[in-house]
């Protein structure tokens, strides 16, 4: 297998099916504000005025009539504060206050250089009042920033909307921003918050939970074994046939079910027994196998949740986390669980081993390429698993294991820090949220919660502006109406007047009539939040390389991160925002020896062979 020493470039296992498609979308040019070049905004399209040009308002009293209704919408539509604060930000031709200062400034000057008893108007009073006006005629006239008009187009209220919008946005970008020195400090909070963690049960948020998997599959894995992969909205069962080092996976038959929303909020028995019903017909549509006549079918189990691990059998939920919130399960066996379960359905399978996702993204990863040292899921949730040397667990009771490792889930997802940048969005986001106060660090970056953000941003405009016109405030008003892909697919359009993005908003939230520089801001609002998301997640992946003594200057060794998850795979702005945040953390010359691979479907696979593993059959 061919694999690339940098980050920035990733590759993909081998499992992994080539989506031409994602790679083939161009890098989009950043919405980037330059109000020297052109006139930024416009007004709606379907506004007659607004395609004129600046030369049909080349005329005094057409640039008196467009200067004093642009005066009149910044006094009626915000506050003129606020607005002559954006105007000097971004139009110097259009800033009241530089006017009426710079006015200010000049009739103080006049006063100085005049001798008051030599001029009719005597008073130093008088003199400020009348350069004040010269001041204002002269803006008011001052054919420069006339050719600015288009900004002002035929609705002055569109204008201040269009400012009020775009205050919004420069403060999201704002908070938003994680300059390198930032991220610097996430990843070591990262690995502070691990090792406090590994030192004793509850010692740091992150809980660091040992997996007892102490080997990842090696390649001599053989027979056919059964996984049940349950994280998301959908779950899976596998059915893989392992042939050994040299044939590796010979055959995998998959079956994806969704579940059905009422189940993720009921109670344990019923979403347990809807599982193995689907698991029990997925064994019984392979007919009589002979294979196991004389011994049980053997299951690996992705429980994609946070759970304290008693042995690599057992485990109970502490909490759920994603869309899952099911009280009665909280606390329990969820083997035990799946195995009563699977009892009542008559169906005779052994959990033999019970993983999290990044700890099958792990094993999976490994088993192609034995450099993989690090599991990530960027997906609907977020999280990461790692190979740690046994010595450095302290909590790790009883007898070190022999290899002398031993595979750290280490439900980063829960990671919180005074360095990560919050937004009064993802505050109002988490207190809304099924589990307020947890999980700072996934909603900040994972896939379920990225389309969430970027709503509340939009909600928050369309409530302070009429910038989207007449917007269904109830779709703009639903939790999670908004999801990743939808913002991925708008980060991501390519049409010259952002027809995606007017589909997706249309289709979405009902927001019909929209201008193209509406759109852009739109798209800005994606890449802002996701180009967050993405760096964080870098600076985690960059804090566990740290903790292990991996991809350090004049560190050779080579070390492969394995990941899997949607949003990694199908979100490319946010792959390649990752990658290339990952060289950027480690430097040029480290980042060499570090690369990353896309593991897809490696949760899935990973709990077959980490059952192959642990079979009950094996001397
Ligand atoms: C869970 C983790 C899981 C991750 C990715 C998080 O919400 O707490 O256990 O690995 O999602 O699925």
């Amino acid at each position: 297998m061919q694999s690339k020493p940098r980050v920035n470039g990733s590759i993909r296992l081998p499992w992994a099916e080539e989506n031409s498609k994602q790679h083939s979308l161009r890098r989009r040019p950043q919405f980037q504000f330059n109000p020297t070049i052109q006139p930024k905004y416009k007004t709606k399209p379907s506004d007659p005025t607004s395609r004129r040009t600046w030369k049909e308002a080349d005329s005094t009293p057409r640039r008196l009539f467009l200067r004093l209704r642009l005066l009149l919408a910044a006094s009626t539509e915000s506050p003129i504060g606020p607005a002559c604060r954006y105007k000097s930000q971004r139009d110097p031709h259009l800033n009241l206050l530089e006017s009426s200062s710079s006015c200010l400034v000049a009739s103080a000057g006049g006063f100085y250089c005049l001798e008051p008893e030599t001029v009719p108007f005597a008073s130093p009073v008088s003199w400020i009042f009348l350069w004040l006006a010269a001041g204002w005629f002269g803006w008011l006239l001052e054919p420069e920033s006339v050719c600015r008009w288009e900004l002002v187009g035929s609705s002055g209220r569109m204008v201040a909307a269009v400012m009020t919008a775009e205050q919004v946005v420069a403060a999201l970008r704002e908070e938003c921003a994680t300059p390198a020195s930032r991220l610097d400090e996430v990843a070591a909070a990262m690995a502070d918050e691990m090792a406090a963690g590994l030192a004793e049960e509850g010692g740091s948020k992150i809980k660091m939970i040992v997996s007892y998997v102490d080997n990842l599959p090696n390649g001599s894995e053989e027979g056919l074994f059964y996984a049940l992969d349950l994280g998301g909205t959908n779950f899976r069962v596998l059915r893989v046939q392992l042939a050994g080092r040299e044939r590796r996976v010979v055959k995998r038959d998959t079956r994806e079910v969704s579940i059905p929303p009422h189940l993720m909020s009921g109670n344990s028995s019923e979403l347990f027994g809807f599982i193995a019903s689907v698991l029990a017909k997925f064994v019984e549509d392979e007919g009589h196998s002979a294979m196991f006549s004389d011994k049980q079918r053997e299951l690996g189990f992705t429980f994609s949740f946070p759970v304290r691990q008693t042995s690599i059998t057992s485990g109970t939920l502490i909490k759920w986390t994603k869309a899952f919130s099911i009280d009665d399960a909280v606390g329990e066996d969820v083997v035990a669980e799946l195995q009563t379960a699977m009892e009542k359905q008559g169906l005779d399978m052994r959990v033999s081993a019970l993983i999290n996702d990044t700890v099958g993204t792990l094993a999976a990863g490994s088993y192609y390429d034995e450099d993989v040292v690090v599991g990530v899921i960027l997906g609907t949730g977020s999280n990461a698993a790692y190979v740690e040397k046994a010595i450095a667990i302290p909590k790790l009771e009883g007898e070190l294991p022999k290899s002398g490792n031993m595979v750290i889930n280490t439900e980063w997802g829960n990671f919180s820090s005074s360095c990560l940048p919050i937004t009064e969005f993802d505050q109002a986001l988490d207190k809304e949220s099924l589990n307020p106060g947890e999980q700072i660090f996934e909603k900040l970056i994972s896939g379920m919660y990225l389309g969430e953000i970027v709503r509340r941003v939009l909600l928050k405009i369309s409530s302070r502006c009429s910038i989207f016109g007449n917007v269904d405030q109830i779709k703009l008003n639903t939790q999670f109406i908004l999801r990743t892909p939808d913002i991925s697919a708008m980060h991501h359009d390519q049409t010259p007047d952002l027809r995606i993005v007017a589909e997706k908003l249309a289709d979405n939230l009902k927001i019909t009539d929209t201008s193209l520089e509406t759109r852009k801001m739109v798209v800005e609002i994606c890449d802002i939040v996701t180009r967050r998301s993405a760096r964080l997640a870098a600076a985690g992946i960059v804090g566990i390389l740290r903790k292990i003594g991996r991809g350090t200057p004049g560190h050779n060794r080579k070390s492969v991160v394995a990941i899997d998850g949607g949003l990694y795979e199908h979100y490319t702005e946010f792959r390649q925002c990752l990658e290339s945040t990952l060289t950027e953390l480690l430097g040029e010359d480290a980042s060499k020896s570090v690369a990353v691979k896309l593991a897809n479907d490696g949760s899935g696979l990973g709990a077959a062979l980490i059952a192959a593993a642990h079979s009950q059959y094996l001397n």
